[in-house]
């Protein structure tokens, strides 16, 4: 195995959207690899990170959590800083073990896969009316109007809410983790007031009638002896919403861009969809990597490949980055939909934290991909696609598309 020799000096800013404006920098992430795997980068209002950039060490922090912590925050910015308006409660994403595994436990029985696979048709039947409801008009975005459809409208059926309220919560969350400066002072604020009179509505309406849905399963549950209260079922609430939708939306998004850009692979793919679509999927999730990074936080002073890391610096990891590592993955800049294995580490490298939707990911994209690729056999880009401005989240913003109506 060859480690890459790119000679562009890491002058990029990780923390600046624009480097992600056409995908992740993968030039600059080949050179931190080789030359600078632990790099130390800094941060106009914060005392700077540690950029990890290589797949084993990506792997090592997430699986020792007891030394790298989830608290305070999971993304560069302290956002939830001071918890004050938090008190003690906190997203279950935040939390380290043993306060985390207790609440994890309340939701993983409806994510693994005995749960999930009885989905599989009820998924498959939204994935038809999401291309239904396109068909006819010849063209659409390939992001809002089926990637982006996918995620809300099955997180609403699974917690227990009208169809359409998916889709308006989702934008709700889209205006929360937008670049404060892009929309007018108050958005956000609004809309996270919204998203909680909604939760808190849903789980008054959900206590006195409860249905066979993961809201009223949550609401029954008790952790620590205790019912969930009203703010502990909101953050549930908030986190189930916001962690399945963009990342499913990018995955999407991302995975049919990487097909228009290599027609020898769609070509491939679509000859033998039932054959090839798992091993298609694997690979955009190792290419595409909707999640760019997550943080976590030094607890003690330690050590990384010789370098001093010190109890409370952050320690950010690339996922992107590691999913093209050249000492793991073979030929790591080539998106090839039949290789096998695959180790990405698209959902997290296996700590306490592993993606909890990664199954229900698997089969809501699966259904949409399927759907898409044999109902549109002709889809082509129809304009330039514009990409996220995050330097968390990565993928494709809007892919205008067309394709025969049918
Ligand atoms: C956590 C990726 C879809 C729910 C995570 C993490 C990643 C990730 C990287 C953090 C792992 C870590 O820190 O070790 C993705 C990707 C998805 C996807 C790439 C789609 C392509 C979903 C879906 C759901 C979901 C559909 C559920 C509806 C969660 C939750 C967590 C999480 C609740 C936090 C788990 C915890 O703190 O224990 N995901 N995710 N994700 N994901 Fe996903």
């Amino acid at each position: 195995m060859t480690v890459a020799t790119t000679t562009a000096a890491p002058t990029i800013d990780l923390l600046d959207a624009a480097s992600f404006a056409n995908g992740q920098p993968h030039d600059q992430f080949a050179w931190l690899r080789e030359h600078d795997p632990v790099h130390r980068h800094g941060e106009p209002d914060g005392p700077g990170f540690w950029a990890l950039t290589r797949y084993d060490d990506v792997r090592h922090v997430a699986r020792d959590p007891a030394t790298f912590s989830n608290s305070p925050s999971v993304q560069i910015a302290d956002v939830h800083g001071d918890g004050a308006a938090l008190g003690d409660h906190q997203m279950m994403l935040m939390m380290d073990p043993p306060r985390h595994s207790r609440y994890r436990k309340l939701v993983s029985p409806d994510f693994v896969p005995r749960s999930v696979r009885p989905l599989t048709h009820r998924v498959q039947a939204l994935a038809r009316q999401i291309v239904d409801a396109v068909i006819e008009r010849g063209e659409c975005d390939l992001v809002d109007d089926l990637a982006g459809e996918m995620p809300s409208l099955v997180i609403a059926d699974l917690l227990g809410m009208p169809l359409a309220d998916g889709r308006e919560l989702y934008k709700l969350t889209e205006l929360i983790h937008a670049a404060p400066d892009t929309v007018p002072d108050g958005t956000q604020l609004n809309a996270a007031i919204k998203m909680f009179t909604y939760a808190s509505d849903l789980q008054a309406a959900k206590r006195r009638n409860p249905g066979e849905d993961l809201s009223s399963r949550l609401l029954a549950a008790e952790v620590e002896g205790h019912r969930l209260d009203e703010m502990d079922f909101n953050l549930f609430f908030m986190l189930l919403i916001d962690a399945g939708g963009d990342t499913t939306r990018q995955l999407v998004g991302g995975g049919m861009h990487a097909l228009f850009e290599h027609p020898d692979q769609r070509a491939v793919l679509t000859a033998d969809l039932d054959g090839r679509l798992d091993t298609a999927i694997e690979e955009m999730l190792r290419w595409v990597s909707p999640v760019v990074y997550m943080r976590r936080t030094a607890t003690v002073d330690t050590e990384l490949r010789g370098r001093k890391i010190s109890a409370g610096d952050k320690v950010v990891l690339y996922y992107g980055s590691a999913n093209r590592d050249e000492l793991v993955f073979t030929n790591p800049q080539t998106f090839d939909v039949t290789r096998s294995p695959n180790d990405h580490i698209a959902f997290g490298s296996g700590g306490p934290h592993f993606c909890l939707g990664s199954h229900l990911a698997r089969v809501e994209i699966a259904a949409l991909l399927r759907e898409i690729l044999t109902r549109m056999p002709d889809l082509e880009p129809a304009g330039p696609t514009e990409w996220l401005t995050s330097n968390f989240i990565s993928g494709p913003r809007h892919l205008p598309v067309r394709f025969t109506p049918g």
